[in-house]
């Protein structure tokens, strides 16, 4: 999942007028959230959902951030030893609670990523940061 997601961030970091910010859910606070322009959540799948720290991450900044995060534009990307849409379902749930704006499909990763799936979350993070910086979300 750590590759992916670095490699997402790798993606993202191609806009030059984007700065991205990193962080493991743990470590992720309602300041982060209040102060970006989009967000990728990813996630292993873990017995049918979402790894227990994005859950946490939801649960510690719903509250405070939700009014004043409508409409942020988000990407969801998984990693899943051999399904992967229960935690893709769930984030999407919650991200409907916040009324975030889906800019594109989550990707769902089955098994050992393989280059093309790296090379399919970097396009991913691109694409956020692209479109942000454009200002088309
Ligand atoms: C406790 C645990 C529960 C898991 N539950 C699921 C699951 O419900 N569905 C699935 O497709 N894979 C499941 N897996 C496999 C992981 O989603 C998969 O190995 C993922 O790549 C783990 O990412 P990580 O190595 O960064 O933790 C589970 C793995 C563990 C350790």
């Amino acid at each position: 999942m750590e590759a992916l997601a670095r490699r997402l961030a790798k993606g993202a970091g191609k806009e030059e007028n984007v700065s991205v910010t990193f962080k493991k859910a743990v470590d992720a606070c309602l300041e982060d959230l209040l102060n970006c322009s989009g967000i990728a959540i990813g996630s292993p799948e873990y017995f049918g959902t979402m790894a227990g720290m994005i859950k946490d991450f939801f649960d510690r900044t719903y509250d405070a951030a939700q009014a004043q995060t409508i409409g942020l534009p988000y990407i969801v990307f998984v990693s899943a030893g051999n399904d992967g849409r229960g935690a893709i379902t769930q984030i999407e749930r919650i991200a409907a609670g916040y009324k975030w704006k889906k800019v594109q499909e989550a990707i769902r990763v089955v098994g050992v990523p393989t280059e093309e799936d790296f090379v399919g979350v970097e396009d991913l993070g691109h694409a956020l940061a692209a479109g942000i910086d454009f200002g088309i979300f």
